[in-house]
């Protein structure tokens, strides 16, 4: 039997590379955003590669009970394997925010990035495998900080230890979590519709490993975590940042 893996946010650029690696693995891998159409493209391109395992499409906000329900319901009962917390991304606002713009950039992002993970993840629970493995995309930002207001590393932030919270409930079921903490990896729909000036400033910061992550590497970490081999660890946050840690600390 094929691995079963659902990756939110599966359509683009880390969620993507991972979809394509766990289909070249012989895994069955549902892929779930929520615009249908870089979903379809997403698949297209995935079994363009040739892998042996196959790809399908599911079109749903992560962060309506709703839309998380018709995602578990579109499953049809079948066992998970493997669930990857992948959705998630920034927003910009200037430090000159009312406080009413203010709340709404700290809901907006919170749901996105934390909600966008509890809401699958406790629907999904009861049909996921023993040994069954949940790894989340948190960021580099849980542990700097980022933006004015720190809502998304914040959020990012409350993710690590809500995978820390969860792996002690989960541990006697056979079931581990773990969270990958990307760094600067510009090859996604993180960055698109930032300024040109902002994007200089994320480049120019020292990596102590000399380049950028790409998409591939985030996927690479990922793939550890779902191993079903990874059985003894859980509970953790990896820094995937080319050292960027070890550089500010
Ligand atoms: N790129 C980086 O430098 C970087 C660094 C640290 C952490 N990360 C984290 O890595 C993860 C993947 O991001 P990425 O860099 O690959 O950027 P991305 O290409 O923008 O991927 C984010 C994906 O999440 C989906 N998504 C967003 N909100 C959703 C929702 N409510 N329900 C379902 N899907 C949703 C988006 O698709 P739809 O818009 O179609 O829903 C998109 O496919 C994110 O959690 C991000 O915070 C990225």
């Amino acid at each position: 039997m094929p691995r079963r893996v659902v990756i939110t946010g599966g359509g683009t650029g880390i969620g993507k590379a991972t979809a394509a690696r766990f289909v070249a693995q012989g895994c069955e891998v549902r892929i779930v955003g929520r615009r249908p159409e870089v979903l379809a493209q997403a698949a297209e391109q995935i079994r363009a590669l040739g892998g042996s395992g196959t790809v399908l499409t599911h079109a749903g906000d992560m962060t309506e009970p709703d839309q998380v329900r018709g995602m578990v319901d579109s499953l049809d009962g079948q066992r998970v394997d493997v669930l990857v917390l992948n959705a998630g991304g920034s927003a910009d606002l200037p430090q000159t925010a009312s406080l009413e713009e203010i709340r709404d950039h700290w809901f907006t992002l919170l749901s996105k990035n934390l909600l966008s993970a509890v809401l699958p993840t406790e629907a999904l629970l009861p049909q996921l495998n023993n040994p069954g493995r949940i790894v989340a995309v948190s960021s580099i930002a849980s542990f700097t900080g980022n933006g004015a207001f720190h809502a998304y590393a914040s959020a990012k932030g409350a993710m690590n230890t809500w995978v820390v919270g969860l792996a002690r409930r989960l541990a006697p079921t056979g079931i581990t979590i773990n969270a990958v903490a990307p760094g600067y990896v510009p090859d996604t729909g993180f960055w698109v519709g930032r300024t040109p000036e902002f994007l200089a400033t994320q480049a120019a910061r020292p990596i102590p490993v000399g380049r950028p992550g790409t998409p591939q590497d985030i996927a690479d970490a990922i793939a550890y975590f779902a191993d079903e081999n990874a059985g003894f660890v859980t509970g953790q946050t990896l820094n995937v940042s080319g050292g960027v840690v070890l550089a500010r600390s």
